[in-house]
């Protein structure tokens, strides 16, 4: 396989590989290697269904069931192991303007990073293109969360550096002004303790864990964290750390949730774009992750 570079600081196109059939234990350890230095890896013309899409995935760990919506007589168009990232619903139809999944859907055009309302969140996520809107919009983008700690201060750099923030889902949809969750979505998932500064662990690299999932740092009045935390988000989100991916049919675009964030951008909801995400989980939970370097 070949690799080119997308970007100054991140991402990255991997050429000469068929990601449909099985990889071999080499293929699979060069593009771990590879995802540990460019953190968004680009796949061209790519023919995968959703089996091989799951079966690639699991060459990097277990695969995240997709979240339970709990709407009486909701049915998902795909296998529990896919999280349906598209406007259609479980008949391929497009959604009304109104529906929840769709306005669900809305929070992923906040900065965030994959199931960081988990207690264990996800590590890489793999997004892959089958219909895209005709007329436009839909882009990717993605953020480099090492390159912005490399560059903060040394000042500020002491003063993060033990916070341990709350992530919830609700966080983010609030945002949005979407409160419309049910009782099982309320009680199913409840706030996660998640660390602000991680140790990448194939780069041995400081990043930053931010999502519009987070709330609060615990130890400060919520608006002093949550103005830290928006702070950092500016910082880390200016266009010297930002790849943006237009997608093309056969895309398939892997991220490390670990050391990157993502949004997606403006398309009109009533254009079919048909994506399809399988999440690989990470192993433990981030604070017992750093528990020993935060000791130190
Ligand atoms: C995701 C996501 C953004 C987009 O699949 O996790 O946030 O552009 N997608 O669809
Ligand atoms: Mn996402």
């Amino acid at each position: 396989m070949k690799i080119t570079p997308l970007h100054p600081v991140l991402a990255a196109e991997v050429t000469d590989i068929d990601l449909s059939i099985k990889l071999t234990p080499i293929q699979v350890s060069d593009i771990r290697t590879a995802m540990d230095t460019y953190g968004v890896l680009v796949f061209r013309d790519q023919a995968m269904d959703d089996a091989q899409q799951r079966q690639f995935s699991e060459n990097f760990g277990p695969l995240e069931v997709s979240r339970k919506l709990h709407r009486k007589g909701y049915v998902p168009r795909l296998d529990k192991k896919m999280s349906d990232i598209s406007n259609l619903d479980e008949n391929g139809k497009p959604l009304p303007k109104d529906d929840f999944r769709l306005l669900n859907m809305y929070a992923n055009r906040l900065w965030h990073t994959d199931s960081s309302f988990k207690p264990i969140p996800a590590r890489y996520s793999i997004l892959s293109a089958h219909v895209l809107p005709k007329n436009g919009g839909g882009n990717t983008e993605f953020a480099d969360m090492r390159a912005a700690y490399d560059d903060l201060d040394d000042a500020t750099k002491a003063r993060i550096d033990n916070y341990i923030c709350i992530h919830s889902i609700m966080n983010s949809r609030e945002r949005l002004g979407y409160t419309d969750f049910d009782e099982g979505e309320r009680t199913g998932l409840p706030p996660v303790r998640q660390v602000l500064v991680r140790t990448h662990p194939g780069s041995g690299r400081k990043s930053l864990y931010l999502a519009s999932h987070a709330g609060s740092i615990e130890g400060l009045p919520v608006p002093e964290g949550r103005m830290v935390l928006m702070d950092l988000t500016e910082h880390a989100t200016q266009p010297k750390y930002v790849y943006s991916h237009a997608w093309r049919p056969g895309d398939v675009v892997m991220w490390d949730n670990r050391c990157t964030m993502h949004r997606g951008r403006w398309h009109d909801p009533s254009d079919v774009r048909d994506m399809r995400r399988t999440t690989v989980s990470d192993e433990v939970p981030t604070v017992a992750q750093e528990a020993p370097r935060q000791a130190g």
